[in-house]
């Protein structure tokens, strides 16, 4: 089918009230599970890498890989970059086949925030690339949520507003109370959806959630049995999913259960078969186990059957 714009997937999810999953890739046993799943279950897919998957494996690469795999299904796959920080890499992805950018300066004033979307709006949509940016503060992969500074840092409702109209963005990524990473609360999960539901009513934008991961016991079960050292984790149980989705979120981004997943795999198999060497019986797992999370996420997410064509 060739590659689609974020837009186009995202703008369906939003008339017709589900959310498509973005899943992080660097590999190919990633890529070709999260692709595999997606067409098992003729789901829309959107796949991203961030920076940091770019320095891993290279741009044109990745793109490569993606728009392969993509011309050979006959789902709707978007390749997105994820947390654009550094605007080489930004234009760059724009001018090599990304089909959607995400600009984070949420880490800026808020006014700067909204000129340097703006400029990537800009050039972006002169080649019919979507823009995602964001609102308030995720945390970072160590941090924990407190919840006595948790409002602090998500996003204000009336700047969102504001901040759509005047960048033009296709998808916007409010902070709600979510946290990037295996470690995202202290004490019990929460997301404000009062936010999510009055952002959503005043933008009318497909809304996207970040660290979304579940971290759900039968995603970890297997890594610690076979020896990973994962105490404290926690993640976004299913029904806040469920409900960030009711409230007006259209794609929702992971990564960290695919990591889990696929450290668990790999490491069973390299208990289990020390004399194997082969990388393909080594990652083979993985891919597998890649591809059934993303499988449980697309029924969870109401993805299913939406990719048909
Ligand atoms: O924000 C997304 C990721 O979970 C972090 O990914 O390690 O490729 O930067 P990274
Ligand atoms: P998780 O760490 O919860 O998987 O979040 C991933 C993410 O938000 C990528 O942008
Ligand atoms: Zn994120």
């Amino acid at each position: 089918m060739g590659l689609v714009s974020l837009s186009e997937v995202l703008e369906k999810a939003n008339a017709n009230g589900y959310a498509v999953g973005a899943f992080n890739f660097s590999n190919l046993e990633f890529l070709t599970g999260i692709i595999e799943a997606a067409v098992e279950l003729e789901s829309p897919i959107i796949v991203q890498t961030t920076e940091g998957a770019v320095n891993y494996a290279g741009m044109g690469l990745l793109i490569a890989m993606t728009k392969t795999a993509a011309s050979s299904v006959k789902i709707p796959v978007a390749l997105h970059l994820d947390h654009g920080k550094d605007m080489d890499v930004i234009t760059a992805a724009i001018k090599s086949g990304y089909t959607g950018v995400m600009i984070d300066a949420s880490d800026k004033p808020f006014s700067e925030n909204l000129s340097i979307t703006r400029r990537v709006v800009e050039q972006a949509h002169a080649r019919g690339v979507s823009v995602e940016a964001e609102l308030g503060r995720l945390m970072g992969q160590e941090d924990h949520i407190d919840v006595s500074e948790r409002d602090a840092y998500l996003v204000d409702p009336d700047e969102a507003e504001k901040f759509a109209r005047e960048t033009g963005i296709d998808a916007l990524a409010p902070a709600v109370g979510t946290a990037h990473g295996a470690f995202k609360y202290k004490g019990e999960a929460c997301i404000d959806f009062e936010r999510i539901t009055r952002v959503k009513t005043d933008c009318g934008l497909p809304l996207v959630l970040h660290g979304a991961s579940g971290v759900s016991e039968w995603i970890v079960a297997k890594a610690v049995r076979y020896g990973a050292d994962l105490p404290g984790v926690k993640g976004v149980p299913d029904e806040l999913v469920s409900r960030a989705i009711k409230a007006g979120v259209n794609k929702v981004n992971v990564d960290t259960d695919l990591r889990l997943a696929g450290l668990g795999a790999l490491r069973q198999v390299l208990a289990e078969k020390p004399a194997e060497f082969d990388p393909r019986k080594l990652l083979g797992p993985v891919k597998s186990a890649v591809k059934e999370v993303v499988s449980q996420k697309i029924n969870l997410f109401g993805s299913a059957g939406k990719g048909r064509t």
